[in-house]
């Protein structure tokens, strides 16, 4: 058992079962006590069953999933954190929800789970009638409970590893502002700084899905780490390096390689420039267990709420001059070390 806990919260699309098999691939120096199901990729009943179906090829029947909060927070139920000088703007552009249906796409398609599995994972024929996995998630909404009395009870023992839509984070600190002085750490993949979005021009795909969210997660006195697309986006794991896995002649390698196989496809097809597929979510947890790994530079973020930049992670003007940094914004990464950990890790826990 280890001191450190390790809790992602995952909208389990193929970069967050990735994420997954290097948070098990690390079990030397952390303890995976619990997945909670977001939404992006796919919705939270799907994300559950997807990181479900995970755990069980890996051998990891032990870590509970728990479903979290499955709709984008209403903003009059969130308190405000800062001067009132935003308001929820209007919905999404077409091209924004157009782009970000694209990004759910990037689900587990492609894969070689056991036949039985087949239809958990979001294929052609989604319709399909999933058979019963061999256990359940916890019940509807639980995440949040469960995040909240981890944090009580772990504090700066505990990490969390967002990596979908912010929806159950920032419900979280909403019903429990306490846990801001908890020392959890809270490192989330999402946003962009120094790049366009990849949903829109302006917007990254986690953060689209609910801008308010992480405009409060960034507000609330939280303190957390982006891992956005200015370091995700630097990485890239390449066919020849996922091939490595066909030959451990296990399922869970088998079943890498398939998936990756996919993503690198969609990759080369729609971001040719990353020469491979984006490592976005596997980053996020190398980071959050070595923040050596990414060189940050502290910021107080807000997230535009308003027309055409909706969804934009920028500088918040009214706390430029705030000493008191909450975020650190990761703008370079050890891409080696990095690539090496991923491949050691993730081979580990698929041996
Ligand atoms: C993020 O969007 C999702 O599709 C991926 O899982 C990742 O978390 C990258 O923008
Ligand atoms: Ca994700």
């Amino acid at each position: 058992m280890c001191a450190k806990k390790l809790i992602l919260d995952l909208d389990t699309g193929i970069d967050d079962a990735l994420a997954i098999a290097y948070a098990l691939g690390s079990a030397d120096e952390i303890d995976l006590i619990g997945i909670t199901a977001t939404y992006g990729n796919v919705a939270v009943p799907l994300a559950a069953r997807n990181a479900l179906a995970v755990l069980h090829l890996f051998g990891r029947d032990d870590v509970p999933v728990y479903p979290g909060v499955d709709h984008p927070i209403a903003p009059a139920t969130l308190p405000k954190c800062v001067a009132p000088h935003q308001t929820s703007g209007p919905r999404p552009t077409r091209a924004g929800r157009t782009a970000a249906r694209t990004a759910g796409k990037r689900t587990l398609r492609g894969h070689q789970l056991p036949a039985r599995w087949r239809s958990t994972i979001p294929t052609a024929s989604a319709a399909q009638s999933s058979p019963t996995p061999p256990r359940a998630p916890e019940a509807p909404g639980s995440a949040v409970d469960f995040i909240i009395t981890a944090a009580r009870e772990y504090g700066p023992d505990l990490t969390i590893v967002p990596t979908g839509a912010m929806t159950t984070m920032a419900t979280v600190f909403r019903n429990a502002p306490d846990l801001k002085d908890s020392g959890v750490n809270v490192t989330l993949m999402g946003g962009a700084l120094t790049l366009p979005g990849n949903v829109s021009p302006a917007a990254e795909a986690n953060i689209s899905q609910d801008p308010e969210a992480a405009d409060y997660l960034f507000k609330c006195g939280a303190r957390t780490t982006m891992i956005g697309l200015d370091v995700t986006h630097q990485t890239a794991l390449t066919r020849e390096k996922a091939h490595e896995w066909a030959s451990l002649g296990t399922p869970a390698g088998d079943f890498l390689v398939t998936m990756t196989d996919y993503y690198i496809d969609f990759y080369l097809k729609n971001q040719p420039e990353i020469r491979g597929c984006g490592l976005h979510d596997p980053l996020a947890v190398a980071a959050a267990l070595d923040p050596s790994l990414v060189t940050t530079f502290g910021f107080n973020l807000q997230v535009d709420l308003e027309g055409p930049f909706r969804g934009r992670t920028i500088g918040d003007r009214s706390r430029l001059q705030d000493p008191d940094k909450h975020t650190q914004v990761a703008l370079g990464v050890d891409v080696p070390e990095f690539l090496d950990r991923f491949m050691g890790r993730v081979t580990a826990a698929a041996r």
